[in-house]
């Protein structure tokens, strides 16, 4: 290996962190619902931290690299890599972070909390410090509130246990046990949506007419809990309906935009049992229930419809699926 002189000579050590969608329940979690979450191995983010002069971050994806001491103040990712090294307990002294990722930005899909996750593990893993999901959760919360504003934690959550969880806002998460694997397609409408923009839209929305709002916060815990049932009790073709249902709550929220609903019928129209938004939504990523045989028909016919990309993913199997 190649080394710097006066640098310390330690190997480079890399982590990954994989993707997510939210299942059931976005939003509505963010005001004490539940919510159903599940990882997605076939979007990465990658993490390296290795010996430097100085401090930098070289956040590769995003084509910027920069000394730690001019990161913005709101920078999630200098945070991340700030309570990291703290938390390992060792001073941030001639480190360098490189970070990669292949999660689309702003899609719904745990970008921001991917990128941070894999930051505190790579930190963790150069320092020989083991940190359990808990921690890596805790720790990548911060940075989540920078990015999000009034975040629920799930996305972070969902993305240091790597495993369908059940999310309550402020709880451990609960493992969503998943009777039997079911076959998701996401298609990506190619359209960036911050979270932080249509959770603050839900807030204001919130503040204009509480009741309104818990009425429909309440009807999208319903859904959930009995989304939940069907997905533990291995029935999951009954999932089509409440998706559908979800979906036409999401859009009475105001945060579903005409791409959205369009891929959800193209999708349906092709023979999915249910589609609807995941994430924070107006763009973004949508997922649609399909069976082994209608997935690659209902991918097809997405990305006829405009997605930029599709993922055919199973939820439940022993490794998060590509
Ligand atoms: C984002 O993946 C999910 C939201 O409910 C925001 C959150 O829970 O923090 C929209």
């Amino acid at each position: 290996m190649k080394t710097q002189k006066g640098v310390n000579p330690k190997p480079r050590h890399q982590a990954v962190a994989i993707g997510k969608v939210i299942l059931f329940g976005e939003h509505a979690v963010v005001y004490g619902q539940p919510a159903l979450a599940a990882p997605v191995a076939a979007v990465t983010a990658r993490a390296e931290v290795r010996a430097a002069r100085g401090e930098w971050i070289d956040a590769r994806t995003f084509g910027r690299r920069y000394r730690l001491s001019q990161a913005a103040e709101r920078d999630p990712l200098a945070l991340a890599f700030r309570l990291a090294v703290d938390y390992c307990g060792r001073p941030l002294h001639n480190l360098e972070l490189i970070v990669e990722s292949t999660i689309p930005v702003a899609a719904g899909l745990g970008s921001g909390a991917a990128v941070a996750t894999a930051t505190v593990r790579a930190v963790a893993e150069y320092f020989g410090v083991r940190l359990a999901p808990e921690a890596v959760a805790a720790l990548t919360f911060e940075s989540e509130k920078l990015l999000h504003g009034k975040p629920s934690g799930i996305d972070n959550t969902v993305i240091a246990h790597e495993r369908p969880i059940v999310f309550t806002k402020g709880q451990p998460p609960e493992p969503l046990r998943v009777g039997r694997p079911f076959t998701l397609v996401i298609a990506d409408s190619g359209v960036a949506s911050p979270t932080r923009i249509t959770v603050g839209d839900v807030a204001a929305g919130h503040a204009r007419d509480p009741e309104r709002y818990q009425a429909l916060f309440s009807a999208i815990g319903a859904v959930v809990n009995a989304a939940r049932e069907i997905i533990e009790g291995g029935d999951p073709v009954r999932l089509g309906p409440l998706m559908d249902e979800n979906q036409r709550l999401l859009e009475a929220l105001g945060v579903s935009a005409e791409v959205d609903a369009e891929l959800c019928a193209a999708a349906r129209a092709a023979g999915a049992l249910g589609a609807k938004l995941s994430g924070g939504g107006r763009g973004g990523n949508v997922i649609a229930l399909v069976t082994p045989e209608t997935a690659a028909q209902v991918a097809g016919a997405l990305e006829t419809a405009g997605a930029k990309r599709t993922i055919t993913t199973l939820v439940g199997s022993a490794t998060p699926s590509a």
